[in-house]
């Protein structure tokens, strides 16, 4: 039986993902500050938020909205100041939540100045610090790769003669993680950010930093003749020793922890990557990603899935971290549709979608991860034509959507479906024009219904998906078993019920999420002697209800 006191603080608390560019905006300019974040810290405390995870802020072209970093030492302008940074890293320790930073170390922005350097000749001192190929005999990319945006994984360079692995977009430049000044590089920038009082990192990406020691094409897998990078360079053998390495010039001896995002892990490995071997203390791994998404990650290719498909891959990552390791739990991020459209593929209200799955987040083992937004219940956006989406890899979906045979509407079906820009549209707060995000017309704009789905309006209802989740967050913190307690899975077959059982000594807690819109059953003797958390008809669920018994 785990003990209380043998837990770390990160799997104790909630972690919550701020997508700052949408959180809220203090500089009147429609893109949201730093300052933004400071303001609402007490609105994460109130969700029991001890780890706020915010997506890169650093100085960048904003190519992918911060994922190319030209600075990793500096605030880009449009967030704000380093002083500011200071003081969001300062007054959350005040109330509890510790700042955690996105680390993107598998890739720079072109305009770093470590990539301008490389570019400039083949002999510089940072020549080899990136991915430099010559160019097949006749003069084409090395490889027939295609980047995870779309397109060719290579860019060329004339100054060099010499083409450059980018496995998302040209403007975002793979490192060369083999040259251990490179590490060296990106372990100091970590430790800059630990020194200033990080309270953990997230890693983006990293599962693409070792590369083959062969460079070989690829099986063709699209009708554009490519193939994708991932099957080429996704956890290459040796990726594990370059995190070692990570970890023990970073992580070791620090109370913080590094939660990797890593596309491309299996259940079955998660115990090399996380746990008393492992080389980070959580990993987002994708498979309950990939159930509702076709597995190329091609977004008009048809998927066809079942809850018992979902169920599957949840309990194989419960039971691969039950001994060793620990679960970082999520349904959504800034990169994934809205979890009620994504995961529910029934009817219903979707405060009640918002709420159903948000029982489950909360009470499952590990430490659950919402995303700003998730606790309001949204659906996706609504979006009427290609020229409305900013996100990068959303217009090269399209592309790539009308290149495999669909017509302009079934494309733009597939991008509204699953677009990245869904989840960000700007935080709702209140019904004011622009909902209380910005003074300016946002760069995305807000949702049809913000007049009735924001943060002012769902605090004054009891009922609401935000008024649940504060709920479950009490809970959460007063009842051990939800934190420290065993996981087991319960009615595995139901197409309906998600269900399952936490335990911890003698205490015992209990959760069913009816995910169908039609009426559940389920056996009343899982929960006899427990009490249910709100009035419910034992052994019934009507269509989305969700129930924990403690
Ligand atoms: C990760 C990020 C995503 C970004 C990509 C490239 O997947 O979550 O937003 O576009 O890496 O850095």
């Amino acid at each position: 039986m785990a003990n209380l006191n043998d837990l770390a603080w990160w799997q104790k608390t909630i972690a919550y993902e701020v997508y700052p560019k949408s959180f809220k905006d203090t500089h009147g300019q429609g893109t949201g500050t730093i300052a933004g974040i400071t303001e609402k810290l007490d609105y994460l405390a109130k969700l029991g938020v001890g780890a706020l995870w915010i997506t890169p802020c650093y100085k960048s072209p904003m190519v992918d909205n911060g994922y190319d970093v030209a600075d990793y030492y500096a605030i880009d302008p449009s967030f704000g100041t380093m002083a500011e940074m200071d003081e969001l890293i300062a007054r959350g320790r005040e109330r509890g939540i510790r700042v955690v930073m996105d680390l993107v170390f598998n890739h720079t922005s072109n305009q770093c100045p470590w990539f301008v350097e490389s570019s400039s000749s083949r002999t510089n001192p940072k020549a080899d610090w990136y991915i430099w190929r010559d160019a097949k005999p006749d003069g084409s990319a090395p490889t027939n790769w295609r980047s995870i945006f779309g397109g060719s994984a290579w860019a060329w360079c004339e100054e060099r003669g010499q083409y450059y692995l980018h496995t998302f977009a040209s403007e975002q430049p793979d490192l060369n993680w083999e040259n251990p000044d490179v590490r060296q590089a990106l372990f100091d920038v970590a430790n800059f950010w630990a020194n200033k009082g990080a309270g953990g990192f997230r890693i983006d990406a990293i599962t693409y930093i070792k590369k083959p020691a062969e460079f070989v094409d690829g099986p063709v897998d699209g009708a554009d003749g490519m193939s994708a990078v991932h099957a080429a360079t996704a956890n290459t053998p040796g990726i594990l020793a370059f995190l070692r390495e990570f970890k023990a010039a970073v992580r070791d001896g620090r109370d913080i922890f590094m939660v990797g995002e890593a596309n491309g892990v299996a259940a079955e490995e998660l115990g090399d990557w996380v746990g008393e071997q492992g080389v980070f203390d959580m990993l987002f791994e994708f498979n309950h990603m990939l159930i509702p998404m076709h597995k190329s990650e091609v977004w008009c290719r048809k998927v066809e899935w079942t809850l018992t498909d979902l169920k599957r891959v949840l309990a194989a990552s419960q039971r691969a971290t039950a001994l060793n390791g620990w679960y970082p739990m999520f349904w959504e991020n800034h990169d994934q549709p809205r979890s009620t459209v994504n995961f529910l593929q029934c009817e219903g209200a979707l405060a009640k979608k918002a709420k159903a799955l948000g029982t489950v987040l909360l009470t499952m083992r590990g430490t659950p991860f919402m995303y700003q937004g998730e606790e309001l219940g949204y659906g996706n956006a609504s979006w009427d034509s290609i020229d409305e989406f900013d996100d990068l890899s959303t217009r090269n979906q399209y592309e790539f959507a009308l290149r495999e045979g669909l017509d302009e509407v079934g494309a733009l079906a597939a991008c509204v479906r699953y677009s990245r820009d869904n989840a960000r549209t700007p935080m709702q707060w209140d019904a004011s024009e622009y909902a209380g995000f910005s003074t300016a017309k946002p760069w995305l704009p807000v949702h049809d219904d913000y007049a009735t789905c924001n943060v002012a309006v769902q605090e004054a209802d009891p009922d609401s998906p935000l008024s649940w989740y504060r709920t479950l967050a009490t809970l959460r913190s007063e009842h051990p078993v939800l934190v420290a307690g065993d996981w087991t899975e319960l009615m595995a077959d139901d197409e309906q019920v998600l269900a399952f059982e936490r335990t911890w000594g003698n205490e015992r807690a209990v959760t069913f999420a009816n995910l169908s819109d039609k009426p559940a059953a389920y056996d009343p003797a899982l929960v006899e002697g427990l009490t249910p958390i709100v009035a419910t008809t034992l052994g019934t669920l009507a269509p989305l209800e969700s129930v924990v018994f403690v």
